[in-house]
């Protein structure tokens, strides 16, 4: 039971021999796709430096994962309460007190049990900040948090603005010209259309504004402030932020075989809510030409209307290009009547519709050519990380504001529009994507765009970046902090 922790060397010291005993961290992951792989990826960071990593994902017994790969790590798993609770009954607000309420319990009989059970029991809980109130519970207990941020720095700045009352709700603009913020000067480029849904329609998720504002409401209690995301990606927020407190960048939390290729066996996330359709996707991509294909993903949330499934069901129809798109199972009633009859069904066909794909292998496929995204912040890193440019239509949450940066400051995609009846058109669609598929001039300058940040996104995760120094750091710090 012992390993010796010669390696561990944080960024500014003398590489440091620690006693030879097992380190723990707890992690408590909140129980959405979104949430869990980033966290489960800095995980496997930690326990690639020799952290003994607890790995707790709050889940009703009846609800099944799918558990590919993720053997340096533990998966525990604890009970959210919703075992006997039908949560479809219950509202937003309803159903999120019920999961604060019985998780916060579930949590601390875990800690409770740990500590009476293990020599060497974990100090250290880090969770996602969304769940802010598992700080308390880890205080409660004698141990140390660090709150995770598994969003984007901007989005996270603009729900500590609205917390600490800098920027009133309902949003208003503070200029003839649409601008809602200055100061970061980057936030400019925010209309009001912009701002994460939460905080643009404050009447329509009340339960849910409660919890992104709630990040703030006990952060200074944290030892520690975890982003994913990295330094250069957007430095002038990390400044700022690095101006009023003290936080670390750790991301992009990518596996590793995508990026810096130096954790063994890190080839997936591992922990998956929907099963992947991984030999077809791979069958369809590897029969296409290079960069010929479009893939198309809305994340595991978002729910498009019925007219919005007809006409990007058109635009692909109708697009030079091949496409693959996710329709997850419960969608798929809004798929056009023979929509999939239509498609045919061997490989010469158009295009190819699966419930839930391996989006990573996906994206760093050859034959993947341009990513229709919602942009939700990790399948906006992904495409940053894996040089896909991007056509962007955002749905809700923290993506129309992902949507703008990804555009106006990093400039790696283009964006559709909605009509007047709020829906993006067939024709809309086609235009966008040929744009870049054709390669234009748009499309070229956003290609190579997108193959810069690439380049970044590895620097910054590899040997000596940005935020595998902050990883060190954070190692470091929980070493000193444990032994
Ligand atoms: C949610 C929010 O919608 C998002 O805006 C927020 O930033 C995080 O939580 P989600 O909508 O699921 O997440 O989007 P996203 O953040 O992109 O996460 C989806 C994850 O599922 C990605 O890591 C992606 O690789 C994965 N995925 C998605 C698959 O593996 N296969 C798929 O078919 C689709």
């Amino acid at each position: 039971m012992s390993s010796s922790r010669e390696g561990i060397c944080p960024s500014n010291r003398q590489p440091t021999m620690y006693p030879a005993k097992d380190i723990h961290v707890l992690v408590l992951a909140h129980p959405v796709q979104g949430h869990i792989n980033p966290m489960l990826q800095f995980s496997k960071r930690l326990a690639s430096k020799g952290l003994k990593v607890t790995f707790l994902i709050p889940i009703s017994t009846k609800k099944s994962l799918n558990l590919v790969n993720a053997s340096s790590i533990q998966v525990e798993y604890i009970s959210d309460g919703f075992d006997n609770v039908e949560a479809d009954k219950l509202s937003t607000k309803e159903y999120l007190e019920h999961f604060r309420l019985s998780v916060s319990q579930s949590l601390s009989d875990f800690i409770q049990k740990h500590q009476s059970c293990q020599e060497n029991p974990a100090k250290v809980l880090i969770y996602d900040s969304f769940d802010s109130w598992a700080l308390d519970v880890a205080i409660e207990h004698g141990m140390q948090g660090a709150s995770f941020f598994t969003q984007s720095c901007v989005v996270s700045c603009i729900y500590y603005l609205v917390h600490q009352g800098t920027v009133k709700l309902p949003l208003d603009a503070v200029d003839g010209q649409g601008r809602v913020l200055c100061d970061p000067p980057v936030m400019s480029v925010l209309g009001l259309n912009d701002f994460p849904s939460f905080v643009a329609d404050v009447h329509k998720y009340p339960g849910v504004l409660d919890i992104v504002l709630g990040q703030f409401s006990n952060f200074r209690k944290a030892k520690w402030l975890l982003f994913n995301t990295f330094t250069e990606l957007e430095e002038e927020l990390v400044n700022w932020m690095g101006n009023q407190w003290s936080m670390m960048t750790v991301g992009p939390t990518i596996p590793s075989v995508y990026m810096d290729k130096r954790l063994e066996d890190d080839t997936g996330y591992g922990l998956s809510l929907f099963k992947p359709e991984v030999e077809a996707c791979l069958r369809w991509l590897d029969s296409k030409p290079p960069c010929s294909t479009v893939y198309v993903s809305f994340g595991s949330l978002a729910s498009l209307g019925e007219d919005q499934m007809e006409e990007l069901a058109s635009g692909l129809r109708s697009m030079k290009s091949h496409f693959l798109w996710v329709v997850r199972e419960s969608e798929e009633k809004k798929l056009p009547r023979n929509f999939l009859q239509e498609l045919g069904l061997d490989d010469d066909k158009k295009g190819l519709v699966v419930r839930w794909s391996n989006q990573l292998q996906v994206l760093s496929h050859v034959s993947v050519g341009c990513f229709m995204t919602h942009c939700g912040w990790n399948s906006t890193l992904e495409a940053l990380s894996l040089g896909v440019p991007m056509v962007v239509m955002p749905q809700w949450t923290d993506q129309p504001t992902n949507a703008t940066f990804i555009v106006e400051v990093w400039k790696v995609g283009l964006r559709v529009r909605a009509n007047e009846r709020g829906v993006v058109t067939g024709e809309e669609i086609e235009s966008c994507v040929n744009e870049i598929m054709e390669g234009g001039e748009r499309g070229k300058e956003i290609r190579e765009n997108s193959l810069g940040w690439k380049e970044l996104a590895k620097r910054a995760i590899d040997e000596g970046g940005s935020s595998e120094k902050n990883i060190q750091e954070f190692v470091s710090n929980v070493l000193d902090l444990c032994t």
